[in-house]
């Protein structure tokens, strides 16, 4: 029996999203579904803004970052009536599954839209990889690598001239970027939001390098701990090292979606539709390496990702 199928992209862009929406939409009409595109997330879905989707107009974004759907964060969503508007015109228009791909506040959104009888599937894309239902997002990988290729040229001046680079990263309040970043740059320090700002831990780190006659040392700092401009003041004062701050900021969100990210939001958008073939709905779907899995999305909003403490370990013991 035909279905009809409704995705859009929510939240912070993330790259692979486009790749993700081609899976759907081309596994899709494999099956001689149809699917329409939301523009601009919940926004375009509380305003009617569709797009019907064809083979075609996914053709050429497999290789682009950002999400051509559009995004935005709705906070009117959290209103009620709101919920059930947008419940009510779903149902009238025979949408069978509504797909949404996007991170924390998506899941949230698409757990409230369930709660009023819409069929939901969520699917982790965001760079924070917050999602504890899922081991990886889609966009982690390339914000990453773009991570540290900034990095890498950060270390070629701090190591001209002998200093200290504090380097704030994104994530909200998980330190996954930053994590795997320092293990990937051989950081000295990492400061995530679950320990906070351990300044002794972090001085002795610096020293250390120092006495290890390093020219260089850095240090990488998960966004919303403290001001990297105003810590990099200190740890010139500390240390003695010459100090700068660089906040990489929003050029993490962009860029071509890695291989992997590619890998991944094929997998899972294509594991969508499995889903909605077998009438599956009101979960989400995760990544453990292997395979795709679901999870109850009531239970996939309250989960609490488990800690990176010995990624951070392996950090401070080789460095
Ligand atoms: O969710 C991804 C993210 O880039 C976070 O890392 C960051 O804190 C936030 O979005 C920024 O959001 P906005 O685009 O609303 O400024």
């Amino acid at each position: 029996m035909s279905k009809k199928i409704a995705i859009l992209t929510s939240g912070g862009d993330a790259p692979g999203m486009n790749a993700a929406v081609r899976a759907v939409v081309r596994k899709a009409l494999h099956y001689g579904f149809e699917v329409v595109g939301v523009r601009n997330g919940y926004r375009g879905l509380y305003n009617k803004d569709f797009v019907s989707l064809d083979r075609k107009s996914v053709a050429e974004i497999i290789n682009r970052g950002g999400t051509f759907l559009g995004s935005s964060r709705f906070e009117e969503l959290l209103d009620e009536s709101v919920q059930i508007e947008i419940a009510n015109y779903l149902k009238n228009i025979d949408i069978d599954a509504l797909i949404t791909i996007g991170g924390d506040g998506t899941y949230k959104g698409a757990n409230a839209l369930a709660k009023h009888g819409v069929p939901v599937i969520g699917i982790p894309g965001t760079i924070d990889n917050d999602i504890a239902s899922s081991a990886f997002t889609i966009g982690f990988d390339t914000a990453v690598n773009t991570v540290v290729e900034a990095i890498d040229k950060l270390r070629d001046t701090s190591d001209s001239h002998e200093r200290c680079s504090i380097v704030e990263v994104m994530g909200r309040r998980c330190g996954d970027i930053a994590i795997h970043a320092a293990m990937a740059v051989g950081a000295e320090y990492v400061v995530t939001s679950d320990e906070g700002l351990n300044m002794d831990h972090l001085i002795k780190s610096i020293l250390l390098a120092r006495s290890h006659n390093k020219r260089h040392a850095i240090v990488i700092v998960t966004e919303h701990i403290c001001d990297v401009r105003e810590l990099a003041k200190s740890v010139e004062d500390l240390t003695e090292y010459e100090s700068r701050a660089t906040i990489l900021g929003y050029i993490q969100r962009g860029g071509v979606p890695s291989a992997q990210d590619r890998y991944l939001a094929t997998m899972l958008g294509a594991f969508a539709i499995d889903l909605v073939l077998e009438n599956k709905k009101n979960v989400t779907i995760g990544f453990d390496g292997l395979r795709p899995y679901t999870t109850p999305i009531e239970e996939a909003v309250t989960m609490k990702k488990s800690s990176m403490e010995y990624a951070k370990s392996i950090v401070y013991a080789i460095r």
